[in-house]
């Protein structure tokens, strides 16, 4: 019997997502560059399924039904392009390539495009959830063409999380709409793990609690609006005693916080885009600073602080302000990323639904959260103008704003750094500001390199004879 799907790469992930398939009933041939993972995964797991091991990828093209769904799971990069190039001779029309690796989208639109001239589809497809999402139920955000997921979708549905029935995989839109989703879902998990952070330090800086004091401080807030994966891990993570030495495990780790990429993707392109995601960067940039060892070596000896310890009069009403800071900061994150989706979408032409993407976040991915089911209402009428201001959210950040700012301003005095929290506030006040000093700016342009100016009071575009008698003229 022919198989139903292939996966070709059976590193940790691909051999988790093809026994997630045949442990939901699909048969699933199994390729891979060296077969000794293909040997130990049937060796390991045969009896969870129907698997098809192959050693070529001729015979495990022949493998497969058609059309052919043949997933790839290996590197982003040269190595995606390597496998695609061996087996697209080997394919027939009407057949399915599916990436399911952190590919940019960029290279996800070029594949496609040339694939689509062969006859065949490519499926650029983000799959969230790391490896035990892989394996119980990730959450799937596939690309490619409508036809492709007429095939392919009833599968990925079914293997994927599944939160009050509805599955967290859902047709992103054309081409590399799903790996663009999914390079935001990591901004956003950028995001997210640098606020976290932030909270921590301030609390553990700011009130000298402790690690344990503060895995049952997060246990806590996850069991409120900040109820999250993240959340939840991050309890783990502080709750957790290093054997070796008897200390927390978290001052044990190398303060230097590394990164594969995405984040600085999501970054660049909303660069490209146009679209301010603060939260974003300044997640990326810290890790950076973080990895800069030297740099902050020199600069710990070479700059001061503040001359005296800022004191905290009420603990628990602090531990409550960060708590309001942190959720308040989170909706600017999602906000914005929300913001470069739809940017996108209105570039590429691929009509997103960004409730349906929160609705595909709420389970299975690595920032499945409670509030998902909050954004997804927000965008279930209209679409505001910003996540910010859709009511929930505009009532939620109002009711936190105060703590917001004596947060903010805390970490000031105190010398905390807080670039996430910091920014996302400086975001909301510019966002909602009457005025903003841009005015100012355009007059500096106008003045030194005649770019001119428009005005409040009429239309048209102006320039002032700076180095002349001062009048103004028709730009
Ligand atoms: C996921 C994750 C995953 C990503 C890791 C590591 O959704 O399952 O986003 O795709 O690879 O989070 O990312 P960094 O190494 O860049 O932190």
């Amino acid at each position: 019997d022919l198989a139903q799907i292939g996966v070709s790469g059976l590193a940790v992930m691909g051999r988790n997502l093809a026994r997630n398939l045949a442990r939901n009933g699909f048969s699933v041939a199994l390729h891979n560059r060296t077969s000794a993972r293909t040997k130990s995964l049937v060796a390991e797991h045969g009896d969870e399924g129907t698997f098809v091991p192959t050693e070529t990828l001729e015979e495990f093209v022949a493998a497969l039904e058609r059309p052919r769904r043949v997933v790839v799971m290996v590197k982003a990069g040269a190595p995606t392009d390597a496998v695609i190039d061996e087996l697209v001779p080997l394919l027939d029309e009407g057949d399915i390539v599916i990436d399911c690796g952190n590919a940019h989208f960029a290279d996800t639109r070029r594949r496609e495009a040339a694939l689509r001239e062969r006859g065949l589809h490519f499926v650029g497809a983000g799959v969230s959830g790391g490896e035990e999402g892989a394996l119980l139920g990730p959450s799937i955000m596939p690309g490619g063409s409508a036809e492709s997921y007429r095939t392919l979708g009833p599968m990925f549905e079914k293997i994927a999380a599944q939160v009050d029935g509805t599955p967290c995989c859902v047709h992103v839109g054309p081409d590399g709409a799903g790996h663009f989703v999914k390079m935001v879902h990591n901004g956003i998990e950028y995001a997210d793990m640098q606020l976290i952070a932030e909270a921590y330090d301030l609390l553990r800086d700011g009130l000298g609690a402790t690690p344990a004091e503060l895995a049952r401080i997060f246990a806590e807030w996850n069991s409120g609006d900040l109820e999250s994966f993240l959340i939840e891990i991050t309890a783990e993570v502080l709750g957790h005693t290093d054997a070796a030495s008897g200390s927390a495990f978290v001052d044990v780790v190398l303060d230097q916080a590394e990164q594969k990429g995405t984040g600085r993707w999501t970054v660049q392109t909303a660069l490209d885009l146009g679209v301010p995601v603060t939260g974003i960067a300044e997640a990326t940039f810290a890790r950076a600073l973080s990895a800069h060892p030297e740099q902050r070596e020199a600069a710990r000896a070479a700059l001061p602080g503040p001359s005296a310890a800022v004191p905290v009069e009420d603990r628990d009403a602090f531990v409550d302000d960060v708590r309001k800071a942190l959720y308040a900061s989170k909706v600017v994150a999602y906000a914005q990323g929300y913001d470069q989706m739809a940017a996108a979408s209105a570039e590429y032409g691929w009509d997103i639904d960004l409730g349906a993407m929160a609705t595909i976040w709420r389970g299975g991915c690595i920032i499945r959260a409670r509030f998902l089911d909050r954004i997804k209402d927000a965008y279930a009428t209209e679409r505001p103008a910003s996540l910010l201001v859709a009511p929930y959210f505009r009532d939620a950040v109002a009711e936190g704003q105060e703590a917001w700012r004596r947060v903010v301003a805390h970490a000031a005095r105190a010398g905390i750094p807080t670039p996430g929290f910091s920014s996302a506030l400086a975001y909301y006040d510019a966002l909602r500001a009457e005025r903003l000093p841009a005015a100012l700016i355009q007059g500096m342009r106008d003045y030194f390199g005649a770019h001119t100016y428009k005005r409040v009071d009429r239309e048209g575009a102006f320039h002032t004879l700076w180095g002349g008698d001062r009048s103004e003229v028709d730009g």
